[in-house]
Formats: C-alpha cells, sequence, structure tokens
C-alpha cells in the first residue's frame, strides 16, 4: 500500500523569546486516517510494539499518527525519508516511556484536545498542551503543584480556576519535558507560576506560553526552551 499524502501540518508563530523554535501544529481527525495509510516500515520494532501494546484501537491509532506527523517532520527537517529518521531515546532516558531523541535536533511533541503541537529547534526544548479540565480535574489536578501556585489558586475565582489549572499544568509538563524527567519528577518542586507571565524556576530555562489562536480555547499550551545564555540567577 502507498501511504496517501500526508495532511499539511500549519505552522504556528514561536514566542519572540523563542524565534528559532518551528512549530507545527495538525489535526489529529486529519492525521489518523493518512497514518493507516503508512507502510509498516516507517515505525522500528519498539514503536511497532508499542503500537501493538494498546489495547483500545482509538489509542493504538492516535499514537501511530502522532508518531508518522513525528517522522514525517523531522525527516523534512533532517532531508531523510520517515523511516530512515533514527528515533531513540534521549541519553538517559529511563525506559521505553523516557524522551525521545534524534541526533542533530531537540523536537518535542504533545498532543490534547484532537491537536498535535510539536517543536523543533537546535536548542534543548519541551512543549506541552493541556486541555482545560472540568472543576473536579482542576481540583485533582491542583493539589500536586507547586506550594506557592496552591496559594494563588485558592485566591483565584473559582469559576476560573480550570483554566488556570490546565495554563500552570501546560507550563510545569514543558518544563519536565525539557529537563527530560517527565512526571518522574515531582510536579510541586518547581514554581512556573499561576499569572500572566510563567516564572522562571529553574536557571538556563525560559517557560513560555503559547497562543494557539481561536481553534485553541480550550487548550493552554507552553513551551519551555535552554537560554542561549544561560543566567546564574534566577528573577521571580
Ligand atoms: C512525558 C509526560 C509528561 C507526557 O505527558 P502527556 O500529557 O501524557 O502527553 P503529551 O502528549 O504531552 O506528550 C507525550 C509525548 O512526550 C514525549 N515524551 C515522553 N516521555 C518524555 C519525557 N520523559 N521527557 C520529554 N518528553 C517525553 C513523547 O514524544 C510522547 O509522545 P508519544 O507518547 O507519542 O511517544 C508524562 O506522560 C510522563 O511523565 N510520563 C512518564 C512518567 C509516567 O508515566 N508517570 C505516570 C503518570 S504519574
Amino acid at each position: 500500500m502507498t501511504a496517501a499524502p500526508a495532511p499539511r501540518w500549519e505552522t504556528l508563530e514561536a514566542p519572540r523569546r523563542a524565534r528559532d523554535v518551528a512549530l507545527v501544529r495538525a489535526r489529529l481527525p486529519e492525521l489518523v486516517p493518512w497514518a493507516r495509510t503508512v507502510e509498516d516500515d516507517w515505525l522500528d520494532p519498539a514503536e511497532r510494539a508499542r503500537r501493538d501494546g494498546y489495547r483500545r484501537p482509538e489509542d493504538r491509532e492516535a499514537f501511530l499518527a502522532r508518531r508518522c506527523l513525528l517522522r514525517a517532520v523531522l525527516a523534512e527537517r533532517l532531508g531523510t525519508e520517515p523511516a530512515a529518521v533514527p528515533l531513540g531515546p534521549a541519553p538517559g532516558a529511563a525506559g521505553r516511556r523516557g524522551k525521545p531523541a534524534v541526533p542533530g535536533l531537540h523536537f518535542s511533541l504533545s498532543s490534547a484536545g484532537g491537536q498535535v503541537l510539536l517543536a523543533t529547534a537546535a536548542r534543548e526544548l519541551g512543549l506541552d498542551v493541556e486541555r482545560v479540565p472540568d472543576s473536579t480535574g482542576a481540583e485533582q489536578m491542583s493539589r500536586i503543584l507547586h506550594p506557592a501556585e496552591r496559594r494563588r489558586l485558592a485566591w483565584t475565582l473559582r469559576s476560573r480556576r480550570p483554566a488556570v489549572v490546565a495554563r500552570v499544568w501546560a507550563r510545569k509538563e514543558s518544563l519536565l519535558k525539557a529537563l527530560g524527567t517527565g512526571l518522574s519528577r515531582d510536579p510541586s518542586l518547581d514554581r512556573v507560576g499561576t499569572g500572566r507571565f510563567p516564572a522562571r524556576p529553574l536557571p538556563g530555562w525560559r517557560v513560555l506560553d503559547l497562543d494557539l489562536g481561536p481553534d485553541g480555547r480550550e487548550l493552554r499550551a507552553a513551551l519551555t526552551v535552554q537560554e542561549l545564555r544561560p543566567s546564574a540567577c534566577s528573577t521571580m
């Protein structure tokens, strides 16, 4: 079977402090039918094993769609074929669920609410998109935030809390993905802030909010980049 033409992904404008980062967005409902037509050999044995390990067909298809997008975009950036992109675990990444990496390019992928976002750059980075939860979800997610973030949330209007929690989580997970730890690092350790501007939780890293436009009203997204000239002090 020959792969159908890939759906075009949309280019998003990167924040001012990270203009070197290339950001793309694609829609899962458009990616899934295309990914079904992609040859099995696009995936390496570890990816095929992971795909086959999903019990729910929709999870399997979503994983396949994300991986096909990732391989297609990385192939374009690296000047190779999708099947030849040498994806593997980042150095030091724990187990098969750790941060994926390719030599010569940094990337980070995230999906929520039917959207898949992918950032690529020559410096280390992490990207996360979160769907605004309902009030019960927001309450659960807020329990494992930094103590200062929890205090600020307690002072936030109840009706605004879900959107603020999604914003904080997107910032936090983007940082944890940039570090490569994911949630194995305690989310209550780093204060990314609840306010309009992200805090600076760790020297050498900059957390930035992303604007997803009208299509992203129910989502919050953030990007963390390694600073080009790390400063020794944190300014929050
Ligand atoms: C990495 C993690 C933060 C992802 O969060 P998420 O909101 O579920 O999913 P996202 O769509 O934002 O990101 C998933 C992508 O992040 C990347 N990723 C996975 N582990 C990563 C890590 N340690 N660091 C950076 N990026 C990682 C992969 O590209 C993954 O895509 P894939 O699933 O198609 O391979 C989270 O799942 C995690 O920390 N997992 C490892 C620890 C764990 O499983 N804990 C149990 C839950 S408490």
